[in-house]
């Protein structure tokens, strides 16, 4: 552990210092031991996470400006002190706290957060909400950061658990109070528990909801082959409460409840307070050496994916509902990757993230935010080359996204992320 502290202080330095950092972490995130199928074991002291004392849950001050947005988790963390209170971060804090609080390993949130940086924030800080004054910046800025609240499309996906489509209902930050019921009840149907087959069911029909209800329905290579799937995984495999009779965790409704900032009320109905996700009291994370990495997320979506292939589409409707067009992997990357060939090895991982690293440059220039350009792809593209060095991925150098112009809630999306 000594070693990632003292990397940890190099990243602080600057970007360039970000892929030899990972790779330190990397050998070191347990990832072979997972995928061997060793249990985590569990220890109480080590991972215990504290919400007293210098942690202890502070709400969001909205009209001082604090940025809460569509991540439950990050939400929590600033709330409780482990990112800025304000949702505000530098990598650093996302690295730090993103395993200091929940076990994600640097290979994941390393990647998570350039990608945030660059695509929603100043190329070295981003907000957890909505647009804010830029923390830090690489070379001078051209507008205002959007947040992963603006993000939808480059970040932020349709059919998320509890967050509506961005065309169907206005905004894809708020809860929908209806996909939280539906979701609560699953697992009260499941003797209290909410595992990752629940959330896959889930998923599921939250899929079908947005393909017969949403015109411009969109799942993209990166966003809904990557990130959506991800947003269910992390529900179980973050919130869940690790013991010694459950190292995986358990996740029941009442730690549920509190990190989605929800409290249920004498006759059954909730009342959801925007931004008050809470670290429950007595909560225990993910075991030391048992980081959640990209690699397991990665059996972790395609396991769901064998089962809901239609995960794995990316396309989308064409303006009515339930009108879903098909784009084949072929076509998007040049015959490299095939919709047989993604879920083999780390192909899914590796597509996704090869995908979002060759369309960063439209999505860069596109939003008008960071004059640096290069700088900040350079920075991407090492965090993407990083994450990947142990994949073992085929080589993608070029990217067709022509057949998506077809997908209104794609085409709609203007260059800066307004619609
Ligand atoms: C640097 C790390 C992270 C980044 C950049 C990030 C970013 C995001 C983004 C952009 C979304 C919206 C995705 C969508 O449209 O569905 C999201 C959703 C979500 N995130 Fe995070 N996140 C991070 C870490 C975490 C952690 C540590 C947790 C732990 C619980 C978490 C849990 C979730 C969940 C459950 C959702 C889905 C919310 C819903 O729709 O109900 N995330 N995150
Ligand atoms: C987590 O599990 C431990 C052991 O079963 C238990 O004592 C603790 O109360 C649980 N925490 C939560 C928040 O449920
Ligand atoms: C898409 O790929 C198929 C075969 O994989 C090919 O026949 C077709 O011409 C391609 N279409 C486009 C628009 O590239």
């Amino acid at each position: 552990m000594k070693s990632t502290i003292l990397a940890f202080g190099a990243l602080a330095s600057g970007v360039a210092a970000f892929p030899t950092f990972l790779d330190d972490l990397q050998k070191s995130s347990g990832n072979e031991k997972r995928v061997l199928g060793v249990a985590p074991g569990f220890n109480a002291q080590a991972q215990y996470v504290s919400n007293t004392g210098a942690h202890a849950f502070v709400p969001p001050n909205f009209a001082a400006g604090d940025a809460r947005g569509p991540c439950p988790g990050l939400n929590a963390m600033a709330n409780h002190g482990y990112l800025p209170h304000n949702g505000v971060g530098s990598h650093l804090d996302f690295i730090q706290g993103t395993l200091d609080v929940f076990g994600m390993a640097a290979d994941l949130s390393g990647f998570l957060t350039v990608l945030g940086a660059t695509l929603d924030g100043d190329g070295l800080s981003w907000s957890i909400g909505g647009p804010e004054p830029s923390a830090l910046s690489l070379g001078g800025l051209l507008g205002e950061p959007q947040g992963i609240s603006g993000s939808h499309n480059k970040y932020e996906s349709d059919a998320s658990p509890t967050r509506g489509d961005l065309y169907q209902v206005g905004d894809d930050y708020k809860l929908q109070m209806s996909q939280w019921q539906d979701l609560y009840a699953r697992g009260q149907a499941n003797g209290d528990s909410y595992d990752l087959d629940v959330l896959t069911e889930f998923r599921s029909a939250r899929w079908d909801q947005s393909l017969n209800n949403n015109p411009y329905f969109f799942n993209g290579p990166f966003t809904g082959v990557l990130v959506a799937p991800a947003a269910y995984e992390f529900i179980y495999r973050f919130m869940g409460n690790k013991s010694a009779e459950n190292p995986e965790g358990l996740l029941n409704g009442d730690v549920l409840m509190s990190f989605f900032a929800m409290t249920k009320n004498a006759d059954g109905s909730f009342t959801h307070t925007p931004g008050n996700e809470r670290i429950p009291d007595n909560w225990y994370k993910r075991a030391i050496g048992d980081e959640y990495s990209i690699p397991f997320l990665t059996l972790d979506t395609v396991s769901a994916a064998l089962k809901y292939p239609k995960f794995l589409s990316v396309g989308g409707n064409t303006g009515t509902v339930n009108s879903f067009v098909g784009v084949q992997p072929e076509n998007i990357t040049g015959g490299v990757y095939s919709a047989k060939t993604l879920t083999q090895g780390n192909n899914l991982a590796c597509f996704s993230m090869q995908f979002v690293a060759q369309a960063a440059p439209d999505l860069i220039k596109g939003s008008g935010v960071i004059s640096n350009v290069a700088g900040a792809l350079s920075s991407l593209t090492g965090a993407v080359s990083t994450a990947i060095s142990g994949l073992s991925c085929p080589q993608l150098t070029k990217i067709d996204q022509s057949q998506f112009a077809q997908f209104p809630g794609y085409s709609k999306m203007k260059p800066d992320g307004t619609y």
